[in-house]
This record gives structure tokens, C-alpha cells and sequence, in this order.
């Protein structure tokens, strides 16, 4: 069955992928591409809406992001936001203004409440605004919807054609009234039913891969993340044991890891798993490896010469099956990211594997959208919230080289720290929370001894998207609490010390 879908067009702005997570909280299916695609690809889409997203460019500029101006003749509703309002005027005939003064934060905003966009939203609403320009002057057949004291065209539509058009971010939380505002344009312009439905999704995907299968064999790489374990479970219940899972445990795991999601998909899910021990060889090729991204780069090729040996002995498989999210699979091709550290996906291709093809199952899903497709699944809960682990696990976490002393006393640290957080019921509101184990040694006094032992750094981030974060509040008790068990309970550590920088400029992981 084909969901009804909206096209979220991307023009670089920071929201974007908000904007489509609000629309499928609205069970409504949602594809984000970049401004450039071609008006055939959007044809193919049959889209029930469309909605413009803001950028940061001005419209006024030379060079400033367009799509197609073929766009206003599909007959198909539009929702311009902040830059894609803009957009939107201009495209159509109006003017935009850049006016003295930035308008930035959260404003007092007066609607129409006639306009099919604002029904049921108060006449004076609070909005997040966040722009330079503003529309001067509406493209004929256009009338107002909404304005504040310093922007005269907050908001516009032409009911005719169905344009809409807000100056303001109605996705994001601090427009409270904002989520009503996208679901009025989803439900009452666009028209649509609400049909994605999470365990729809799953009993369709599954059947899905059952036909495509059919009696062939496939192979997973599973980590024990939330990504490659809803994927492989799911392809478990379509075929049963004609799926293998690979799990190479390369001794960079937390304390317990290995064990639980050994025991979670061979008992309880009653999977082909193969374990396989690779402790030592990934600790002997890291010898005297210090620098992060060497490090990253010994344990990425490592990882992928012992999965293809394994994947030998199994022989000829049929697919591959990787746990690629949606946001792995959106190429914008709107602004080029720097490279701040080469991330390694443990699941990543190998190229020495027969296999004919690549089965991506949630490659249409945001990451609370996998966890929801894991309860769906009967994952428990402990994985499916399970808070990321990058693929490098602790070699990442011990600053410079490795060694199994430094992982035994990193592992205890962490173990404590969890512990504490969960305990204390702060499991869910801090998003990534590990310990690091610092090159620093450094003097301490124990008992009436000397002591000159290494110092574990507590990490702690709140964050949406893990591309910015917050370092995390947390309580002073309870840092207390983990900061005496550490010292008490692991040997070789005497000093613990709290990280308290945001990303930017620093990142969650110290390498
Ligand atoms: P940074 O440290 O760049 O991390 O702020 C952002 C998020 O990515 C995770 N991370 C990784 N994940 N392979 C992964 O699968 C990696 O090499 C890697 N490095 C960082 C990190 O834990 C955080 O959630």
C-alpha cells in the first residue's frame, strides 16, 4: 500500500528535519528533499502537499536558493516557511523588504482566525520568528492572515490556490500553537487521512520483506545499537532463520554489553547469532595507536576484514541488511558540513562479501520513529532507549592508547555512573551520559598515602539532534554520589571531574 505523503523542500534551513518529524507525529508520511530535484520527481511523488522550508539565505540575493517555478502549477497545496514564505512571494509576483531591525526570538503574533491554516488557534498567538527580511508586499490574489507590530505580512494565503505562507517557525516548540497550525494544513487544506500508523508500518514491512525474501538467506551485522536490532528483528519475524546475525564484540563495549545482546537475540528472539570473540585482535592492532582518528580508523577496517571472514564461512548470502535511517539517507545538497571526525557505523559495507543486494528496512524512519517500530516488535524497552554508542565504543573514550588495564577501569567508571543516573531516575532526560578516562594522572592522598592515579571525566548532554547539545544539569547529589563510589570502588582512579561545555565548541565525545 502507497502512503499518502507531504514533500518537505529543502532550502538549507536548520529546521527541516523538525518540520518532517512534526508531520509524521501527525501520522501523515513525509519525504524531505532538496530544493534542486526536478518537478518530475515531485510529479512521481504524488504528494498531497508541499511545504517550503526557511534557509538562510534572502531571497533578494542573485544567487538565492529557487526550485522550479513549475512547482505553483501542480495543483497541489503549499505551505511556505520563513524563507519559503518568502520564496513563495517573490516566485509569485510580490516583493520582500529588508526592514532596520532583525527580528529574532519569540513574538507576539495576531492572526486570522478565519484562515483555514489558524482554525482554532487564538487571534493572538506567541510564535518563534527568526529572520532579516520580511514580506513587503503580497503577489496578487493574496490576502494577510497574520502581523505584528514590526512585520506587516507575518502570514498570507491565496484560498484559491491554496498557498500558505507564515514568517514564522510553526515547528518548532517555541511556538506552542504551532503544531496546530501544520496539522490544520495537513488535515484541513491538504486533505488527508492519517494513515501512517506505526504498527501499520511494521505488519506492511514485514510482509514487504517476506515477498522479497522469499527463501533466500541474509546476513546483519548487528551491534546491539537501537538501528541494527530493530532492523534484524524485524527480518527475523519475516524469515525466521534464514537471517544470520554477525555480532563482532571487539572488546569496546560497556561492562555486560556483549552478554545482553547475546542473550537478548539468541534467548529471547531465539536468532542465528553468531558472537564473535574478537577482543584480542582489535587490541593488538590498536597497540600504540594514540591518536583519535587513527584509532577510529584501525577499528573501521578491522571490523570489516573480521565480518567478511566470518560472512566466508556462512558462504553465499542473498542481502546484507543495514540499519540506515532516514536521516542517514536525506542528502539536502543544501551546504556542504565540514568533517569533524570520521564516523564509523559498526554495520558498515563490507567490500568483500558475495551478496546481491541491500536490504535498508527503516530506511523511511526518524530515529523516535525506530524506537516506536522496536516496541512495536517487542524489543524491550532497555534497547530501544538505549542511549547512542558510537561504533569506535571505548577506544573513543580512552584518550590516547589503549590498553585492556585503561578499558577494565573505564568500564567499572561508566558502569557507576549509569547506574546512578538511572537510579535516580534521570535515565530519560539526559540524552548521552558516559565516563572518559583522561591521560591525566595526577596526585591524590588515600588513607595516609600518596596517590598518583588517573582522572575519570563525567560526560553528561541533553541534546534533539546530537549536532548541538547542552551539557546536562545534573543534580550535585548525585554527582557527589558517583564521584565517591568511582574512587571508592575502581582502583587507579583518585580524581573525578565533571565536563561541563556545550557542543559547540567542544563535541560529546572527547575524541
Ligand atoms: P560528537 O562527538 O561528534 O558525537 O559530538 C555526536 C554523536 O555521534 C556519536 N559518535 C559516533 N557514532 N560512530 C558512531 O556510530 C562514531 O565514530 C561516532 N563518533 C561519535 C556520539 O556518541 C554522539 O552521539
Amino acid at each position: 500500500m502507497k502512503h499518502e505523503a507531504i514533500l518537505v523542500l529543502d532550502f538549507g534551513g536548520q529546521y527541516n528535519q523538525l518540520i518532517a518529524r512534526r508531520v509524521r507525529e501527525h501520522n501523515v508520511f513525509c519525504e524531505v528533499l532538496p530544493y534542486t530535484v526536478s518537478i518530475d520527481r515531485i510529479r512521481e511523488g504524488g504528494y498531497k502537499g508541499i511545504i517550503f522550508t526557511g534557509g538562510p539565505s534572502s531571497v533578494s540575493a542573485a544567487d538565492s536558493p529557487r526550485c522550479d517555478q513549475a512547482v505553483f502549477e501542480l495543483g497541489v497545496p503549499i505551505l511556505g516557511i520563513c524563507y519559503g514564505a518568502q520564496l513563495m512571494s517573490v516566485m509569485l509576483g510580490g516583493q520582500v523588504q529588508r526592514p532596520e531591525k532583525r527580528e529574532y526570538g519569540k513574538t507576539d503574533v495576531c492572526v486570522n482566525s478565519a484562515s483555514k491554516l489558524f482554525h482554532d488557534v487564538s487571534s493572538e498567538t506567541t510564535c518563534w520568528m527568526s529572520h532579516t527580511d520580511h514580506i513587503h508586499e503580497m503577489p496578487e490574489g493574496f490576502s494577510r492572515t497574520a502581523w505584528t507590530d514590526t512585520c506587516p505580512v507575518a502570514g498570507m494565503e491565496n484560498t484559491a490556490q491554496n498557498y500558505y505562507a507564515v514568517q514564522f517557525h510553526p515547528e518548532v516548540m517555541h511556538t506552542p500553537e504551532g503544531s496546530k497550525m501544520l496539522r490544520n494544513f495537513l488535515y484541513e487544506i491538504c486533505d488527508v487521512s492519517g494513515d501512517w500508523v506505526m504498527s501499520t508500518f511494521v505488519e506492511d514491512s514485514i510482509k514487504k520483506l517476506r515477498e522479497k525474501i522469499g527463501d533466500r538467506k541474509v546476513l546483519c551485522a548487528l551491534s546491539g545499537g537501537v538501528d541494527s536490532s530493530v532492523a534484524a528483528v524485524m527480518i527475523h519475524k519475516a524469515v525466521g532463520k534464514q537471517l544470520t546475525c554477525i555480532f563482532v564484540d571487539h572488546g569496546l563495549l560497556r561492562k555486560d554489553e556483549g552478554d545482553n545482546v547475546e542473550r537478548v537475540f539468541k534467548q529471547q528472539f531465539d536468532m542465528n547469532l553468531i558472537r564473535v570473540n574478537a577482543q584480542k585482535r582489535f587490541l593488538d592492532k590498536l597497540a600504540g595507536a594514540t591518536e583519535s582518528e587513527q584509532k577510529r580508523k584501525i577499528i573501521g577496517e578491522e571490523f570489516i576484514r573480521v565480518f567478511e571472514e566470518e560472512a566466508k564461512k556462512i558462504g553465499t548470502v542473498d542481502y546484507l541488511v543495514q540499519g540506515t535511517i532516514y536521516p542517514d539517507v536525506i542528502e539536502s545538497g543544501v551546504g556542504d558540513a565540514a568533517v569533524i571526525k570520521s564516523h564509523h557505523n559498526v554495520g558498515g559495507l563490507p567490500d568483500d562479501v558475495d551478496f546481491k543486494g541491500i536490504i535498508e528496512p527503516l530506511r523511511d524512519l526518524f530515529k523516535d520513529e525506530v524506537r516506536k517500530a522496536g516496541l512495536e516488535l517487542g524489543i524491550p524497552g532497555d534497547l530501544v532507549w538505549r542511549q547512542p554508542f558510537p561504533g569506535p565504543g571505548l577506544a573513543i573514550r580512552v584518550i590516547g592508547d589503549i590498553t585492556e588495564e585503561k578499558l577494565f577501569i573505564l568500564r567499572e567508571a561508566d558502569a557507576i555512573f549509569r547506574e546512578e543516573v538511572k537510579k535516580n531516575g534521570l535515565g530519560r532526560d539526559i540524552h548521552q551520559y558516559f565516563a572518559v578516562l583522561t591521560g591525566i594522572r595526577s596526585v591524590g592522598v588515600m588513607g595516609d598515602e600518596r596517590t598518583y592515579d588517573y582522572t575519570i571525566a563525567l560526560r553528561g548532554v541533553t541534546t534533539t539532534d546530537f549536532m548541538t547539545a547542552e551539557w546536562a544539569r545534573i543534580p550535585y547529589d548525585v554527582l557527589d554520589i558517583v564521584s565517591r563510589r568511582i574512587v571508592n570502588e575502581v582502583r587507579n582512579v583518585n580524581r573525578i571531574v565533571y565536563d561541563i561545555t556545550s557542543k559547540p565548541p567542544a563535541t560529546i565525545e572527547w575524541e
